[in-house]
């Protein structure tokens, strides 16, 4: 049930995308009238996503996402197309259309919700009632209170295959609304079994408090030590974090980033009430953002091991794209902050955060510790890690500051790093400039959207004109015979082609087209429509499109007539070897 082409048009023109991006991305003038920033969606430390004020589109050269506004927050917000509308009427104050209400998609997702919240009752009750002992003997085993239970709505996951099912089913939900939340899993024969057994269950909330997804911890030692819900409609890993949903209404200002479960848990316990930790992988761009929603500090709180301060590193280096900052906190005598709070409490771990270094002090001297300073040599080699190190950061005064700094460590003159650090700068700054170069010829050959092949280049660019003129002059195409889906060659642009060209007159917007036509589509018309066409001589321009398009597929269905002849005649002859070729 598409949404009425006027209505989409005026939600676009009611939401500009560079207004609606802004408020995610910090978008800079370059030249031209693209705005550029540093994309979103995939990670980068030079920007080449692109937003264009005129054409109210938005394109990464980096990843190939791209795509009207509403595709936009479809991306960003892990939206379906009519929730993203949704979205986007309600951020322009606009009536909120019938259709949503009616999308499955969303539909899905409330049901998935409504199931996830049940079984997330279930499991606290199984927690408190008589059967729950074990779980209840590993929490006090854990020093976490009742009240902690309480608070993070902690629950048990009984030690038998069919408790979970049997009670949703109770309650009416079906074996494939679970199957797909995660909650069971198909049997070897007919039916299916619970998921998590015996374990410590920590529902996943999202910011707005609904029950997304389960972590369920072992009770005691084994493998796997944790569990976690698949990814389903609801539940996205890369962009939430474990007690996101209490920490944000934290009056201390800035977020604890630590690694699991239990840390968070017990640091709230402890009156650290804006700890969080991501879902079992590293931290991602998506759940910095999520972050720097709420804050604008970050203290990374990692477990006191190799692993750990590996993934502060990558932590750091994400967080501070976004221009929060970042400090670390260094443990000793204690494996994680859980550990630390139970043997040393809660004061100890206040002071812990109170001597937290910023984040390119924290850098530094880790990079320091790596190298004995003794020699001659190995002071070089600190030098010019270091140097590499402070070149990658934006600001002139930061790089000469820390400059100075390792000058002083190393014992030479500040000049020399100085000169150093601007050296490497600008050969960075050359070469990322060569690659941004790079990827954009690239773009004249290969389909630049992964996901769709361009077999034969000549024939594939000829349809991209076609789908260019047609899109920014439809009038072009009044007098010549409609061509038909099936003469490209890519089903992509065949399908553009059709979309485009059942549109009612007026030009139409990428905001009208997003309902119609996949992401990788949109992605795909977007980064063509970025190609220079000229309309002057458009009627010339088009039917050298089409006769290329003509003769090209002519060639084509000829080799392929000889192919098969040629096949036909060996076969005869009875030279076919096993694949019939
Ligand atoms: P304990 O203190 O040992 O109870 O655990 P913890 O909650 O501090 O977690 P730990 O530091 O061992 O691991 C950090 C995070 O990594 C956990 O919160 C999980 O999200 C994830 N994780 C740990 N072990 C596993 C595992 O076996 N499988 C999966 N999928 N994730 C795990
Ligand atoms: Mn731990």
């Amino acid at each position: 049930m598409p949404f009425p082409e006027q209505f989409l048009q005026e939600l676009s023109d009611r939401n500009d995308i560079v207004d609606v991006v802004s408020s995610y991305v910090r978008l800079t003038k370059k030249s031209g009238t693209n705005l550029f920033g540093l994309c979103p969606f995939h990670s980068e430390k030079t920007p080449s996503f692109s937003v264009s004020s005129d054409k109210q589109i938005y394109h990464c050269f980096g990843c190939g996402k791209g795509g009207s506004v509403i595709n936009f927050i479809m991306e960003i917000e892990n939206l379906s197309f009519p929730e993203a509308v949704e979205f986007l009427a309600r951020r322009a104050g606009m009536q909120v259309p019938e259709e949503t209400r009616n999308d499955p998609q969303a539909r899905r997702r409330e049901q998935l919700l409504a199931l996830n919240k049940d079984a997330a009752r279930f499991f606290y009750g199984c927690f408190r009632a008589p059967g729950g002992a074990p779980a209840q003997e590993y929490a006090m085993r854990r020093e976490l209170s009742p009240a902690t239970v309480k608070k993070f709505g902690l629950g048990f996951a009984p030690d038998t295959w069919d408790s979970l099912v049997n009670a949703m089913k109770q309650k009416g939900y079906s074996e494939g609304l679970m199957l797909q939340a995660g909650l069971v899993r198909k049997g070897k024969n007919s039916g299916v079994y619970d998921t998590f057994r015996n374990r410590l269950m920590f529902p996943v909330f999202d910011v707005r408090g609904n029950v997304i997804g389960f972590s369920g911890r072992i009770l005691g030692d084994g493998e796997p030590k944790y569990m976690n819900s698949p990814e389903t409609p609801v539940f996205s890993k890369s962009r939430n974090l474990f007690a996101m949903n209490l920490a944000k209404k934290s009056k201390l200002g800035y977020v604890i980033l630590c690694e699991g479960n239990v840390d968070v848990v017990s640091m709230h316990q402890a009156g650290f009430d804006n700890a969080v930790a991501s879902l079992g992988t590293s931290l991602t761009p998506e759940q910095a953002r999520l972050i720097s929603r709420y804050v604008n500090e970050v203290v990374i709180a990692y477990d006191n091991d190799g692993a750990g301060q590996k993934a502060t590193q990558r932590a750091i280096s994400i967080l501070e794209k976004l221009d929060l900052k970042v400090r670390v906190l260094t443990m000793e005598g204690a494996k994680d902050p859980d550990e630390f709070i139970k043997s040393k409490g809660a004061d100890a771990f206040r002071n812990l955060l109170a001597k937290s270094e910023d984040h390119v002090d924290y850098s530094l001297r880790n990079l320091q510790s790596k190298f004995d300073l003794s020699s001659p040599e190995s002071k070089l080699n600190y030098l010019k890690e270091a140097e590499a190190f402070i070149a990658g950061f934006s600001g002139r005064a930061e790089r000469e500051l820390y400059a100075m700094r390792v000058a002083e460590t190393v014992g030479v003159s500040a000049d020399a790093v100085r000169q150093d650090v601007e050296r490497l700068r600008k050969s960075r700054e050359g070469r990322d400039k060569r690659q941004a170069e790079k990827q954009e010829m690239n773009l004249a050959g290969r389909s630049p959207v992964k996901t769709i092949r361009y077999e034969n280049t000549r024939r594939a660019m000829a349809e991209e004109g076609v789908i260019r003129l047609l899109y920014r002059d439809p009038q072009l195409f009044d007098n010549v015979p409609p061509l038909s889906p099936e003469e490209f060659s890519v089903p992509a642009l065949g399908n553009m082609y059709r979309v485009l060209s059942a549109q009612s007159g007026g030009a139409p917007s990428m905001a009208t087209l997003s309902g119609s036509l996949s992401a990788d589509e949109i992605a795909l018309l977007t980064i063509l429509l970025q190609k220079p066409e000229t309309t002057a001589n458009g009627r010339k321009a088009l039917s050298d499109y089409i006769e290329i398009m003509q003769t090209e597929r002519q060639a084509q269905e000829q080799s392929e007539d000889l192919l098969s002849l040629a096949k036909n005649l060996r076969k005869k002859k009875g030279y076919t070897d096993q694949d019939g070729n």
